[in-house]
Formats: C-alpha cells, structure tokens, sequence
C-alpha cells in the first residue's frame, strides 16, 4: 500500500482538516508529518466545531488510528487542552492516537525566544504564530531537541533545565524583557507548571516508533493519509521566505516526516481555496485592500484559528498555484470555499505576474509585492446560492467555467468541490 497526501498548496488554511476528516472513513491510519501548534484545522460536524493544532483530523472516526509523525513538534499543554476538549465532547482521543518517540518537544522557552526573536525584528517581523516554532526546529537541526521518547528518561529534568539555561540566557542577551511576558495568558512559571503535568499525562499515551509501525501497516495492507500543516508558499525551501515556517510542507515532508520512502507515496491531494488568503507578514501578489477583500474576509470567516488574526485576503493567483502543484506533485486538486464567491459579479483570477516589461510565466525567487503586479483574467461571477446543489452537476455555468479554466490552466481535475464548512457540504466529481 502507499501513503496517500492532504496538503495545502497556498498559504495554509486552506481548509485541510475539513477535507481530511471528510476523507477518514476511507483509511485505517491518518498521520500529521509536520508543523506544530501553528496549526489550526477546522472540522465542522453535527453543529460542532472543532479546531485541532497538534491532533491529526481522522480523530473523530474511532476506528482510525490517528499518528503524530516523527516531523511534527509538539507542546505537551497545547496538545493535553486539544484532548481535554475532545473529552468534554464525549470522546476518548487516547484510545486512536499514537505519538511517534521521535517528534520533538517545544519547551515554555521555546515560546519564550520567539517572541523574543519576533520583538527583535521590529517591523520585518515574520508575524510568527508564536507557538515556539522556529526556536524547535532550530534547536531540532542544532541537535540540542529534546524528543517524546525522552520523557520516560531519568535525567529528562536535567535535560530540560539545561535547555531551558541556554534559551534564558540567548534571550538575555537579546535583551527582551520575559519577565511579564504572558504565554497564552498565563504567567511563565504557570505555563511550565502546567507543561510538566501534560509531560506527566503524556505518559497515558501510546508513544510509539511511528515509522515503523506505519511502514509494517503498509506491508499488512493497511491504508494511511498523511495530513500536511501549514501550506506550499510557507515551506521553508520554496516558500516566500524569510516569511515562512521552519519546516518543509510540500510532498517531500511526508517522507522525513513519517520515515515513508518515496516509493511509498501514493496520491497527492492539494487543497487550496477558491481565492487565497495570508496571515502574518510577508509578500501577497493579488492580496486586496479594497471592499473586495473585506467582503471575502467578511463572507469567509477569515480569522486565524489559532491566533484568530485577521487573515489578508485576495484573488486567486495561478502562478503560486502552478508552482505548488509542480512542487508537491499533485495528483489530484481540492477547492474550498467557493460559496465565499457568491456575492461577486465579476471574479478576477491572476494569470501572470508583471515585472517592469517583462510578463512572468514562472514563479520569481523573490515575491516582492513592490516590483511584482498581478495580470488578472477577469471572469463571469455565478451569482448564487449553492446551498441546494447536491452534486457538482446543480452547480451554476459560470462557476463551472471557473473550474475549468483553472483546470485547464493548472493541468489537473478539480475532483473536490468545496461548498461550505459542514462536512456535508462537499461535491465529488
Ligand atoms: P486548515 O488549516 O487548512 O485546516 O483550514 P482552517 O480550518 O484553518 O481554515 C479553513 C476555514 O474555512 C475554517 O473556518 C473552515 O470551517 C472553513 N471552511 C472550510 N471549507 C469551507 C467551505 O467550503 N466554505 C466555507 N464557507 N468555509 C469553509
Ligand atoms: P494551518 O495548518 C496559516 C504562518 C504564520 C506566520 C508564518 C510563520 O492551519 O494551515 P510560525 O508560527 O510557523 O513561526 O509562523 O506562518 N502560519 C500559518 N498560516 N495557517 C497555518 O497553519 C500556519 N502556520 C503558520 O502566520 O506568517
Ligand atoms: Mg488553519
């Protein structure tokens, strides 16, 4: 069996976790290969919403297993309030949940430096979630992480408080005041308390070696959906960088992320929005400022789910999407969102990107929104409702038109179409 792929191919929040926990009942095995508590995955069932950071999306299905690969970090109290909620809701996330031995763990100062290397830069600020991201993958490639399998160890308190002496100290130095720095509302020394009790709990869990298991449940036959955070321009090679997150989020993640050879990797699904949106700082070609924008923020709830920021929103940009699509070798496509363009009669899509004379096919190494002016198609907005379409077939002409072209343009089907947050509101085609 190969593992099959949910990824994002714009700027994350494309509404991957929908479109996983609508995929579950068709694998045994759903596994997050990367990211954190940065992450903000939105399922929507039964008049609930949930919203999951560090669990994969398959946990609301008992009878698929759900694994946090190797790839992703994870702060123990992030992930302990996700399970508590899911509790209260009646579940028992421990019964379908393993968590590989090798994912690394953000310390309360890895929070700490973030903010510290966020406040540093001022006005080029990266507009980081401020989860401790970028300080544990650093100090993960530093070789300085401390791993879940360590928390059994007998010197896993030595190891933390030396880790944590050398984040004061890099912090000191910077000469950002933590002193009154809150975490999530609560004071330092709250947090590390109520961190080490989720270490404590952590313990209750299956802590596994996640590649193993999942390339035995290959060999068995088993089917397994990896699911992608964040989304192909944050991917800390090809992303618009410096402004990205500091793991790799496009196809090749899947495999460092969960010890899966490129062999093993089946169909790649990318999901991205019939618009594109952006939280946090850095370049955005077709980005609006206009009531236009303020219409898909206002139609689409765009407001982060982990920071519940505002997010940036704007037109469709085909170039970004062709890139993503080479970079991640997508296989088949999945469009969200679209009844956020209801109300648009007219719908612009960018086709190219203008830079001084020159007419850019592919995507420039640097996306700067000074330099870069998007070309627009401009096409025939549908206009309408499509809460009573039940099948692609009942959907308006000209939101057909749309899907074609970016079909025709980006060289795949659009499979999944998209219509509203509830996880019935979902055509295959
Ligand atoms: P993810 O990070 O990719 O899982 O996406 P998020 O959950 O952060 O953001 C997607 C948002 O759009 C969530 O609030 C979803 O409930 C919502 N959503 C998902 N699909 C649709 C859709 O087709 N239409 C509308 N209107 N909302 C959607
Ligand atoms: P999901 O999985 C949207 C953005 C942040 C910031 C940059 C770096 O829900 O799609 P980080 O906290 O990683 O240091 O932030 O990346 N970012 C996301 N934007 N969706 C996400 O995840 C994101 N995770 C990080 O806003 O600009
Ligand atoms: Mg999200």
């Amino acid at each position: 069996m190969k593992v099959d792929v949910i990824l994002g191919l714009q700027w994350g929040d494309e509404g991957k976790g929908k479109i996983v926990d609508v995929f579950t009942p068709r694998y045994d095995i759903i596994a997050r290969f990367q990211g954190g508590p940065n992450a903000g995955h939105t399922i929507i069932f039964g008049g609930n919403k949930y919203v999951l950071h560090t669990i994969p999306s398959g946990i609301f299905h008992p009878q698929t297993l759900n694994v946090i690969g190797n790839g992703v970090i994870i702060d123990p109290l992030i992930l302990y309030r996700e399970i508590d909620k899911l509790r209260e809701a009646g579940m028992e996330p421990k019964d379908n949940l393993l968590v590989s031995k090798r994912a690394h763990l953000i310390l309360p100062t890895h929070r700490l430096m973030d903010a510290a290397l966020e406040s540093g830069k001022g006005a080029t600020k990266i507009g980081s979630t401020l989860k401790g991201i970028g300080p544990t993958y650093t100090d993960k490639y530093g070789r300085n992480g401390i791993r879940v399998g360590n928390i059994a160890d007998h010197d896993f308190n030595a190891r933390y408080e030396k880790l944590k002496a050398e984040h004061l100290e890099i912090i000191r130095h910077s000469g950002f005041d933590y002193s009154h720095h809150l975490l999530d509302s609560l004071s330092f020394d709250t947090y590390e308390e109520k961190w080490f009790e989720a270490i404590r709990r952590m313990k209750e869990l299956k802590i596994i070696d996640s590649e193993i298991f999942l390339n035995q449940s290959l060999d068995a036959g088993k089917s397994v959906l990896a699911e992608g955070a964040q989304g192909t321009m944050l991917d800390v090679d090809f992303g618009s960088y410096p402004f990205v997150t500091s793991s790799n989020t496009i196809t090749a993640g899947v495999c460092s992320g969960l010890g899966i050879s490129p062999h093993r990797v089946g169909i790649v699904y990318g999901v991205f929005k019939a618009y594109c949106t952006r939280v946090g700082s850095g370049p955005f070609p077709t980005e609006l400022h206009d009531d236009d924008g303020e219409k898909m923020r206002v139609g689409g709830m765009e407001f982060g789910s982990t920071t519940g920021r505002p997010r940036r929103c704007g037109w469709l940009d085909l170039p970004a999407l062709k890139y993503s699509v080479m970079l991640n070798g997508v296989d088949s496509l999945v469009m969200m969102k679209a009844d956020v363009l209801n109300p648009f009669p007219a719908i612009n899509i960018c086709t190219h990107y203008q830079s001084g004379n020159e007419l850019l096919e592919s995507f420039p190494f640097e996306l700067d929104d000074q330099k870069i002016q998007p070309v627009y198609r401009k096409m025939k907005g549908w206009n309408a409702d499509l809460d009573n379409c039940s099948q692609v077939s009942d959907i308006p002409d000209a939101l057909a038109a749309y899907i074609q072209y970016i079909e025709e343009e980006v060289g795949l089907p659009v499979d999944i179409l998209s219509i509203g947050p509830d996880r019935l509101q979902t055509l295959e085609r």
